[in-house]
Order: structure tokens, then C-alpha cells, then sequence
């Protein structure tokens, strides 16, 4: 059974690297594309705070699809160059983001967010998708979270076999 255990007293560096030990214990026996994505969302759901959406988009052609995810029902479709998650597709740049509202074409699933992050998901150089996290709060991912962010990325990429088909 897997329990998380986050120690208060640790630098944000030493939190995102605990994370990333459990991460990496919770995805050991099994490398399916969905299920890992799934415990991805719901793991860094239950282990950052202040958070209120985890999940990625997959890039189909030249748009982005809703894939597994934790938080409100999202917006399924996002055209490649629209809004966060659109923007860091079609740049293949991470794109963290203080204040959404500040951000021209940011596209509102939630009202509550105020502050985003967006990772494109390159596998052998291919994009995949998105990992998108936003939070209720203003300036909640500093350049801290997101080193520790696109770690945690890289290890779920690593257990992951990318050839999922229905
Ligand atoms: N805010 C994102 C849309 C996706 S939701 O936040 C889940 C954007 O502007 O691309």
C-alpha cells in the first residue's frame, strides 16, 4: 500500500527530491501509459498543496486532448498556440505563468486558478502532450517547483512505455 509521507522541515530542493523517491517507488511494477498518468495527476494532487488542477493534455495533430487529470471537468480540445497549454505546445517551451489573468487567451476551466504551469511532454523528441498544474494561488510555482516539477516529469516518462493503443 502506498502512503505519502512529506517531512515539513525540508527545503522545497529536498521535498521534490523525497517526491520523487516515492514517484518513482509508486510507479515501479508497471510502465502503462494511462494508469501511470493517472497516479501521476492524482500523486502530485495529493503531495503539493495548494493546488486545484493536475493532469495533461495529449497532442493530436495539431491540437491538444484532455487526458487523465485530477480536479474539475476541463475543457476537452485545446488548438495548438491557444491559451497555456497551447502556447507551450506549439513552442515546446514550459511556460509558468504568475497570474493567469495577466496571460492574453489564458483559457479559464476554473475560475478559482490563478496561477499556472504548463511542461511540454517530449519523448525521444517527440511532443506527447502537456503536464498542466494550476493553483488558486498568485506566483504559487517558483523556479524551485519547477526544476522539481520537470524532475518528477522525467522519472514518470522514464517508467512509461509511450506506446499505448487502445
Ligand atoms: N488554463 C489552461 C487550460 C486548461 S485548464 O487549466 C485545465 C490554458 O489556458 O491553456
Amino acid at each position: 500500500m502506498f502512503t505519502l509521507e512529506t517531512d515539513k522541515s525540508l527545503s522545497k530542493i529536498e521535498f521534490y527530491e523525497s517526491l520523487n523517491l516515492q514517484l518513482t517507488g509508486l510507479l515501479m511494477d508497471e510502465e502503462d501509459l494511462i494508469c501511470n498518468l493517472s497516479q501521476f495527476a492524482a500523486f502530485l494532487m495529493q503531495s503539493l498543496e495548494e493546488i486545484n488542477w493536475a493532469g495533461v493534455y495529449f497532442a493530436r495533430g495539431e491540437e491538444l486532448v484532455l487526458g487523465p487529470y485530477v480536479g474539475k471537468v476541463a475543457c476537452t480540445r485545446i488548438p495548438f498556440g491557444r491559451g497555456v497549454c497551447g502556447t507551450a505546445a506549439s513552442t515546446q517551451t514550459v511556460q509558468r505563468i504568475e497570474d493567469v489573468n495577466a496571460f492574453a487567451g489564458h483559457i479559464a476551466c476554473d475560475s478559482a486558478s490563478e496561477s499556472e504551469i504548463v511542461i511540454p511532454i517530449l519523448v525521444a523528441d517527440k511532443l506527447i502532450g502537456v503536464l498542466d498544474i494550476d493553483s488558486p494561488i498568485k506566483g504559487r510555482f517558483d523556479a524551485d517547483d519547477q526544476a522539481g516539477i520537470e524532475a518528477l516529469l522525467s522519472s514518470l516518462i522514464q517508467a512509461t512505455r509511450f506506446d499505448w493503443r487502445l
